[in-house]
């Protein structure tokens, strides 16, 4: 038997989300520099939060990670691809015990810079619900560990 058979880890019982895409227009609309300023916030927003502790001392560092990924999803230039590789998010998140409450701070950490998103960053208000709906679905499936 293959040894990861005996490892424990939790599946999301919907599985990975299904033609989960955003409008290009976010790209257009906000472009590359505002894409980044608003995953920096996000990540400082993640670091005065509880979870802080499964991040990298250097969050503005971090950040930029997450930030050439938004680029890629909402429409821009394949960053992350060419920087990092195939994305394979579930995956690279393995390494850190994201229950659902890690994902519920995760959120609420996104919901803060999304509130003033279009005065700070230039984001499209007009795309916040797909947006949200996007992180909400797209977190459910980074969820890897169950609480009793
Ligand atoms: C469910 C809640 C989530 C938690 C607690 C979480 C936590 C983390 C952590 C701890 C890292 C590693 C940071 C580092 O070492 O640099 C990371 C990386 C990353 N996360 Fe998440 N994450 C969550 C959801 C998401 C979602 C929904 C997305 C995208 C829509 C996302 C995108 C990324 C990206 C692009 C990286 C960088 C991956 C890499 O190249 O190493 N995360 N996340």
């Amino acid at each position: 038997m293959c040894s990861h058979h005996s490892s424990n880890f939790y599946v999301p019982p919907q599985g990975p989300p299904q033609g989960l895409t955003l409008p290009s227009d976010i790209y257009i609309k906000m472009g590359e520099d505002n894409i980044f300023k608003m995953l920096e916030d996000f990540y400082k927003e993640l670091e005065h939060s509880s979870i802080r502790n499964m991040f990298p001392g250097d969050m503005k560092e971090a950040s930029k990670k997450s930030a050439a990924f938004f680029v890629q999803i909402c429409g821009g230039p394949p960053l992350y691809n060419q920087h990092y590789g195939s994305p394979r998010m579930r995956q690279r998140h393995m390494a850190f015990p994201i229950d659902e409450q890690a994902r519920q701070v995760w959120l609420q950490c996104f919901s803060k810079v999304l509130e003033h998103g279009d005065v700070h960053y230039a984001f499209p208000m007009e795309y916040r619900d797909q947006f949200w709906n996007f992180l909400e679905k797209f977190s459910a499936w980074m969820v890897n560990t169950s609480n009793p």
